[in-house]
């Protein structure tokens, strides 16, 4: 697969102030990213969905992931009119960031792991990424290590039970530290990774995990991940729009299932006091 294209320009008609931005994941992996959304654009309306009859994507096929993530988008863009569309979701953008650009008509910015400033980061050269099963095997991560980390070691770990540790946290329930811990002796046991100092969280589910990743993996290594990245490409791609929100943020669930159940508490601390099910 080749890299998906940037999408052509948009048009420059001025953006209604109370559209939103649609920020999208299989669960709530996606509120890290509108965590640093919130910093650079508290005032923009949002909202946040989350496809949790589909969680987790990351033991599905690509065409089961595509499929989801182009049918769900294109029907939440047809009822919410965003100006802008975020995949918060390595697994989904890795997958079917370049479809979801082709079938819908505004902008898309996708999430892929943070290699470049990994490389970047690195003093051993040994670079360990974290991701779902199905977010390591796609060709666009090969591609990311080709272009920014040919010249590093690039290991890589599906870690199986960390999307759903992580979703168990922001639910309030003890996370069973098994499964983080089973990650970074995973990645440990691969040839030179005993020299891994940096490791790309590349789902956004794992920063809600990064001090139990911490401390895992023990002193010496730094996490990074994209959140940071995206948040100021979202502002910029936005500039000069104007905000004016006109009702609370919502979240929407897709499935069936009580709303927002236990998650209340830490969609209410992301400023989303309302939602309900789509
Ligand atoms: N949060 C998603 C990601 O960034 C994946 C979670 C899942 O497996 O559904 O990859």
């Amino acid at each position: 697969m080749s890299s998906p294209l940037p999408q052509a320009p948009f048009s420059t008609a001025p953006v209604d102030p109370s559209a939103p931005i649609l920020l999208f994941d299989s669960g709530v992996g996606g509120l890290t990213v509108l965590g640093e959304l919130r910093k650079v654009l508290p005032q923009a309306p949002v909202i946040y969905a989350a496809d949790m009859a589909g969680l987790p994507y990351g033991t599905k096929t690509e065409a089961q992931v595509t499929a989801r993530v182009a049918g769900l988008l294109g029907r939440m863009t047809e009822r919410f009119a965003p100006r802008l569309v975020c995949i918060a979701c390595n697994t989904a953008s890795t997958i079917a960031l370049g479809m979801v650009r082709e079938v819908l008509e505004v902008p898309v910015v996708g999430t892929v792991p943070a290699i470049k400033p990994a490389a970047a980061m690195t003093r051993s050269g040994v670079i360990g990424l974290l991701g779902t099963q199905a977010t390591i095997r796609q060709a666009y991560v090969d591609r990311l290590e080709h272009e920014f980390a040919g010249d590093k070691r690039l290991l890589r770990y599906g870690g199986p039970g960390l999307v759903e540790a992580a979703e168990a946290k922001l639910r309030g329930e003890r996370v069973d530290p098994a499964a983080v811990i089973r990650a970074a002796e995973a990645l440990r046991a691969m040839p030179g990774g005993e020299n891994i100092d940096t490791v790309v969280l590349a789902c956004t589910h794992f920063p809600l995990l990064e001090d139990e990743l911490a401390e895992a993996f023990g002193p010496g290594v730094r996490f990074v991940h994209g959140a940071e990245g995206i948040a100021r490409r979202i502002a910029h791609l936005t500039e000069g729009q104007e905000y004016a929100r006109q009702q609370p943020d919502r979240a929407l669930f897709t499935g069936p299932g009580e709303f927002p159940g236990a998650y209340g508490e830490a969609l209410a601390r992301y400023g989303l006091p309302e939602g309900g099910r789509f």
